[in-house]
């Protein structure tokens, strides 16, 4: 049977939860990638490197595989301070992350103003140690609009800290690319739902809250773009899947919780993509080599198996319904 070995995946961009949900869902991690970049947004979230450290034992925990790596970051608050950046740095806590104060999930306790001059400081630290600012780059304006108009944001930060590396969370606008390659320190992560699904898929027939998520999903020419460029694996793009598990009584219901689940079908459904666009030969940097390079992160010994047999996706799993749910992919497990 057909089969594809992939080499040490990473995600740059995961939601693990805490508490039962973690439970559930690390596993499916765990089985895919060598590590993954956690996102620190938990209620209430992650603020200093004490919490962080018992969250990673939490999720190594929870996974029961010490060879996966959890990369821990740090919620951006005006709190932060160098002392605690410095603590970070030791501990091998290398991401900041950035929300901007009620832009999705768990952004609360977000910053307000960015380019003040607390967070400046900040930033200022956070360059001299080395350490890399992750963001979720979207205005308060217009929903459609929001990342665009996040730009001049990233092109003063990029300018005021060129020494920094900034990551250009899960682009959904085909006009952030270009302002991805213009700023060398400037990079960018590409979820599975951006580069395969529309805003259609969200509100073109019934109402589906399961594709609801922030960036929303845009237009087929963003989606098409935003394919391309990870198809072709461009070297300042590497992949997070943003897979963001809410239970189902929270997506539906009204309740309306943005975040997309993916983790457990995303290699297969991957290499489906990149199989259907005769790009499969660049399915391993997509996933693998351009994180190492852009992150400076090393690849493990794990290698993942996949085979080329039909696989359906459940319509539930663990109480959360996934992305493709019901759909059949031409990849599967090995
Ligand atoms: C994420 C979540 O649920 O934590 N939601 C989402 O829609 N992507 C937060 C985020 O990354 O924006
Ligand atoms: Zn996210």
């Amino acid at each position: 049977m057909e089969q594809i070995v992939l080499q040490s995946p990473f995600d740059m961009h995961l939601h693990l939860r805490d508490g039962e949900i973690l439970e559930s869902v690390a596993k499916f991690t765990a089985q895919s990638f060598s590590g993954a970049l956690v996102m620190p947004n938990l209620n209430p979230p992650i603020l200093n490197v004490e919490d962080a450290l018992a969250y990673q034992k939490r999720i190594l925990k929870a996974c029961g595989d010490e060879n996966f790596n959890p990369m821990m970051s740090l919620y951006l608050t005006e709190k932060l301070d160098k002392k605690e950046l410095q603590k970070a740095k030791e501990k091998d806590i290398l991401f900041i992350k950035l929300y901007p104060k009620g832009a999705t999930t768990g952004s609360e306790n977000g910053v307000s103003e960015i380019l003040n001059t607390k967070i400046l400081e900040i930033l200022e630290i956070a360059q001299e140690l080395g350490l890399i600012l992750s963001i979720h780059g979207e205005s308060n304006g217009f929903v459609l609009e929001r990342e665009a108009e996040f730009h001049a944001v990233f092109a003063e930060l990029a300018e005021t800290f060129p020494r920094l590396k900034i990551i250009f969370e899960h682009l959904s606008d085909r006009r952030s690319i270009a302002v991805v390659e213009k700023y060398d320190n400037l990079y960018a992560t590409l979820t599975l739902h951006h580069i395969s699904l529309s805003l259609e898929d969200v509100i073109g027939g019934a109402l589906n809250p399961h594709c609801f998520c922030k960036p929303i999903l845009k237009t087929p020419k963003d989606k098409d773009a935003l394919l391309q460029i990870a198809l072709s694996a461009h070297k300042k793009f590497s992949f997070g899947s943003d897979s963001a598990p809410h239970l189902q009584s929270n997506k539906e219901n009204a309740k309306g919780a943005a975040g997309i689940f993916t983790a457990p079908i995303l290699l297969p459904a991957l290499a489906t993509l990149f199989e259907t666009h005769k790009s499969l030969e660049n399915l391993e940097n997509f996933i693998s080599g351009n994180a190492q390079k852009i992150y400076g992160i090393r690849a493990t010994d794990k290698q993942v198996k996949l085979i080329k047999k039909p696989m359906t996706i459940p319509q539930v799993i663990e109480g959360i319904v996934p992305l493709y749910a019901g759909k059949t992919l031409a990849w599967s497990f090995g």
